[in-house]
């Protein structure tokens, strides 16, 4: 085991309660990012006093690999406008950054009233181009996890409580 859930409920809260100052007083636009990004979004949105809705984005590179394809697709886009409104991008984890990169390019094509991006995640030795992160959780080696929204190879165990890594 990696992060327990104690632990991941804690990094949330604090988070929830930093975005419920910085947003105070607008309405926002919290996007998971899918798959992996559900279950970090469900938590995060009910510790945030904040007016909000919800759309959706949905990104793959991985495949059924344990590693980037560095190819990435967008597999489900959002369903109402982005312009104009504060979008919080909210994702599992960050490695090459590609992903990220992705998504924050296309949701700015969008012009948003403005984007800030938070991940539960980040392997921050993996980095192979810049993305601006505005929030990170927790800093974890170069390992492959899963558990809490995070899949293993094959597609399951997103419905684990806590983070773990895979046996080397
Ligand atoms: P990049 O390299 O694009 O990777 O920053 C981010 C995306 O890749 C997935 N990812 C993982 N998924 N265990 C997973 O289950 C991992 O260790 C892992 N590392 C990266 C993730 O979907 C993220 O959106
Ligand atoms: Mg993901």
């Amino acid at each position: 085991m990696l992060i327990s859930s104690e632990r991941i409920k804690d990094g949330i809260r604090k988070l929830g309660a930093k975005l419920t100052d910085l947003y105070a007083g607008k309405r926002i636009v919290v996007i998971p990012l899918l798959k992996g990004g559900f279950m970090f979004a469900a938590d995060l949105v009910r510790f945030m006093d904040v007016d909000l809705q919800i759309e959706f984005l949905g990104a793959s590179s991985y495949g059924e690999q344990t590693e980037t394809s560095g190819e990435v697709r967008l597999t489900l886009d959002t369903a109402l406008p982005l312009s104009g409104r504060h979008v919080l991008l909210v994702e599992d984890i960050i490695d090459t950054g590609l992903t990220l990169a992705y998504i924050q390019k296309l949701i700015k094509s969008r012009n948003p009233a403005s984007l800030r991006t938070v991940v539960l995640l980040d392997k921050i030795t993996g980095r192979k181009i810049d993305s601006e992160i505005n929030e990170c959780i927790f800093n974890i080696p170069d390992r492959f996890v899963f558990g809490y929204g995070l899949d293993s190879p094959g597609g399951f165990n997103r419905n684990l409580s806590d983070i773990v890594a895979l046996k080397e």
